[in-house]
């Protein structure tokens, strides 16, 4: 089954200023939805292709680009702790774990400062959007830690049902998505966007099952400080300010 579904290729279509553009063709196939249509307007998301890099517009005019240069979601983390950052403590840099799985890359920005950390990174996204938004910004990224990220475009469940025991991995990553508060502390511009196309991972926990049953030394999951275990049988909480890392020991 495709895994471009009807929900997101009625909503969306595809932009380019030049007809003949193939970058924009072939991204309009992928979605399977349409290529400059006349009225793009009826579309709530456009997904631009401009020679200088590619966006995700919706109706209110907000914009989700993805690239690891311009550093406005905080890809290239100046000053960081190294092996004493939380997440690489909680995936297990004291044991020389180094090989990533990140089943939930989103935006890109966890896995990217994996990388940064010397992290040998494998990352998988199901959403149609986000992983064209990420395949360009691997593509345009100068960055030589990024050089060898391998990044799938895949549901997570099927992609560790299909490839359990194939890939040389010590670690995996979760970070579904969890449901937002009020709306207090509203979000950037880019986080509307992306919770529109993201929508919930209501299957987070049945992910999570799976993962477990891999050959691997640890399972990380990453939860806002309040919220409940995903699962029972966290062996260590990492707790920051406010997000903890919960590991599950498998190995
Ligand atoms: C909370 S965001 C992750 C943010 C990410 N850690 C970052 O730093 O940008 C969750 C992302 O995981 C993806 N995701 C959740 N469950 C997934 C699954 N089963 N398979 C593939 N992707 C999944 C969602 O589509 C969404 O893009």
């Amino acid at each position: 089954m495709s895994l471009v579904s009807a929900a997101i290729n009625e909503r969306l279509c595809v932009l380019s200023s030049s007809a003949t553009d193939a970058k924009a063709l072939q991204w309009s196939q992928f979605f399977k939805c349409p290529l400059n249509p006349s009225y793009p307007e009826k579309y709530f998301f456009n997904f631009h292709v401009e020679p200088q890099g590619v966006y995700v517009r919706d109706q209110e005019k907000r914009i989700l680009e993805i690239d690891f240069e311009k550093n406005h979601l905080d890809y290239e983390r100046k000053g960081h702790r190294g092996k004493n950052e939380l997440i690489a403590k909680a995936l297990g840099v004291a044991k020389g774990y180094r090989n990533i799985l990140d089943l939930s890359v989103g935006l890109g920005v966890d896995s990217v400062f994996l990388t940064q950390l010397g992290f040998a990174v494998t990352g998988v996204e199901r959403s149609p959007v986000l992983y064209a938004l990420l395949k360009e910004a691997f593509a345009k990224t100068t960055k030589s830690y990024l050089q060898f990220y391998q990044l799938y475009f895949a549901d997570s469940l099927q992609f560790l049902k299909e490839h359990k025991g194939q890939l040389n991995i010590d670690s995996i990553y979760f970070d579904p998505m969890y449901p937002h508060k009020k709306k207090s502390a509203l979000p950037k511009q880019e986080m509307v966007v992306f919770r529109d196309l993201v929508g919930h991972d209501d299957d987070a926990a049945e992910v999570l099952k799976e993962a477990l049953t891999w050959p691997v030394q640890r399972v990380v999951v990453k939860r806002p400080m309040q919220a409940e275990e995903l699962l029972p049988g966290v062996r260590h909480s990492y707790e920051g300010k406010v997000v903890r890392y919960d590991t599950y020991v498998v190995g």
